[in-house]
């Protein structure tokens, strides 16, 4: 037995020991940590168990038959973060580059499969130079059984990725199929075809960096939620975005002991509004004053920056919160705050997060651009994802809220549960500029003095339309009240929702707008 010990300890010295000293070193002058470091800084300190760490290729040509792979490239094994049970899998960029060949992909299939089966996060770090080329049709397949479990798991377990060095071709897909991308800042990047592809057929000329790097895919594209200074930055990060999800989809997520009372009144809000409806203010000074200690937790903070998304939490308890955002471009709803917080509100509907809405919008982006991109079906996602959202669903009215963004910002038509509204308020069709120049143009046109004709009028559509009350009056508001009282109201009203039940048609799936 001593012996077949001994054999067992050398076999997993060699696999543990990766690619060998030289390659560890030359990810480490990357700024790079290896797969076992990374899984080891991610999970609660010894929680980690590895499987299948003696799976081995089985391919033969172009010399793989004498190519050694300690763990085929990659890590498999599941462990604890801040107690709780993840699975996770970290490419070995040290062996192969990471290469995904079949049974590399197999054994990232069986991590995604035990964490369906046991109904925790998949956590995939990504560190890989892609199809591993010796092995053509089977790194194919490989890829194929991911991209096909990656979908099956959607909605059923959270999904993060993690790109922590290359993610080239195909395999960016399976990032794009999660629920989460998070990238590393100068050390990642993700591009379906890389630079040399790009000048071969484009002519092009364009760095790795400059392509497909973090920053590109944070404020350009939106293919990543978050991105970080470093791989430290990035696992806590990640940790702290775990901590506001549940496990799966039958669970809540976990309560968060806070000293902060629910009832607790928030006096400053109401100075946070200016008097004009068309000056700007951040929406995120008004989040920070409702929800738990100041603290939430933005998703996307540098894409689509007319929109707010971020967790946070109202009596420990975890909520998503969508807000147009008037610093930027008067939170107008345009393509891309669509498509941001359409996904978004389908992450947390799937996993029981309520959703809590502050709408502040003139309304749709007007202009050539938005119409011929699609502004017609991208804006068509929120209001599917607002109507199909079947968790608790709070909207407070802050000030703007007008024409088809009023209801796309889960108006009570789309099934709010609760509507509450500030005085600065003001509902309606239109701003009242652009009202009174309509309904009043015959009046102002024939007036001795048109200009004050239409200062007239515009104040006269104001006095009576751009206000709470009207909408109050048919029950589309549920209540007006001081902004002070926002905080508790929205505490109330989401424990009395705790036992929300709401069932939809029976059908297949819905066909989303995309
Ligand atoms: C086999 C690979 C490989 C791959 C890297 N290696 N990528 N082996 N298949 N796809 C090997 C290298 O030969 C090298 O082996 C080792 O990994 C480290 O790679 P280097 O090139 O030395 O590292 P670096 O200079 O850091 O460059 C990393 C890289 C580059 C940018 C990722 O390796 C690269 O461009 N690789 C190919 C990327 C690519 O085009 N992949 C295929 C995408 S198509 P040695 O033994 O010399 O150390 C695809 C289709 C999937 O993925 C479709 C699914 C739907």
């Amino acid at each position: 037995m001593e012996a077949k010990l001994k054999d067992l300890a050398d076999r997993r010295g060699r696999i543990t020991a990766g690619g060998g000293p030289k390659r560890v070193a030359a990810q480490h002058d990357k700024g790079k940590m290896t797969a076992r470091e990374r899984i080891e800084a991610f999970l609660d300190e010894g929680t980690f168990t590895e499987i299948d760490a003696f799976v081995e290729h089985r391919a033969t040509e172009l010399g793989m038959d004498a190519v050694e792979a300690p763990g085929e490239g990659v890590v498999i094994g599941y462990g604890t973060v801040s107690g709780r049970l993840v699975y996770l899998f970290a490419q070995d960029f040290t062996v192969i580059g990471g290469s995904l060949g079949e049974m590399h992909a197999a054994k990232i299939c069986k991590a995604m499969d035990m964490a369906m089966k046991v109904g925790c996060p998949c956590i995939g770090i990504n560190d890989s130079g892609g199809a591993r080329i010796q092995e053509g049709v089977d790194a194919l397949y490989g890829y194929g059984n991911i991209f096909y479990r990656n979908t099956l798991a959607s909605g059923v377990i959270p999904q993060i990725s993690v790109i922590m060095g290359p993610c080239a071709g195909g395999a960016v897909y399976s990032p794009a199929l999660t629920d989460f991308t998070v990238m590393v800042d100068k050390t990642s990047n993700m591009f379906i075809t890389g630079p040399q592809v790009i000048k071969a057929v484009t002519g092009e000329d364009v760095t790795a960096e400059a392509l497909g790097g973090a920053q590109v895919h944070s404020e350009i594209s939106g293919c990543a939620s978050l991105m970080y200074a470093d791989e430290r930055a990035t696992i806590e990060g990640v940790k702290r975005l775990l901590s506001y999800l549940p496990s799966n989809n039958i669970e809540d997520a976990p309560l968060a002991p806070t000293s902060d009372d629910v009832a607790r009144a928030c006096p400053d809000l109401a100075g946070i509004i200016p008097d004009s409806p068309n000056k700007p203010y951040d929406i995120r000074d008004v989040i920070a004053k409702i929800f738990d200690d100041g603290d939430y937790f933005e998703i996307q903070p540098l894409y689509a920056k007319n929109i707010v998304t971020c967790f946070a939490r109202l009596g420990g308890r975890s909520v998503g919160v969508i807000a147009n955002q008037p610093k930027v471009m008067a939170g107008v709803l345009d393509i891309n705050a669509s498509d941001k917080a359409s996904r978004f509100i389908r992450f947390c509907d799937s996993f029981n997060i309520p959703l809590v809405t502050l709408a502040d919008t003139a309304g749709y982006l007007p202009g050539v651009g938005q119409e011929h991109g699609g502004v017609i079906r991208h804006g068509a996602k929120l209001l599917y994802a607002y109507s199909e959202a079947t968790v608790p669903k709070l909207t407070v009215i802050v000030r703007k809220d007008y024409g088809g963004a009023y209801i796309a910002m889960c108006s009570k038509h789309l099934g709010a549960d609760q509507v509450l509204a500030w005085p600065s308020a003001e509902i309606a069709v239109m701003g009242p500029d652009g009202a009174a120049n309509i309904i009043f143009k015959k009046e102002i046109d024939e007036a001795a003095d048109p200009a004050q004709a239409r200062k007239d009028k515009i104040q006269e559509y104001k006095d009576s339309f751009a206000n709470p009350y009207k909408a109050a009056a048919r029950g589309y508001v549920d209540d007006v009240i001081d902004p002070a009282h926002s905080r508790a109201r929205l505490a109330s009203a989401l424990t009395m929702l705790l036992g929300k039940r709401e069932s939809r048609p029976a059908k297949k799936h819905g066909n989303t707008p995309v």
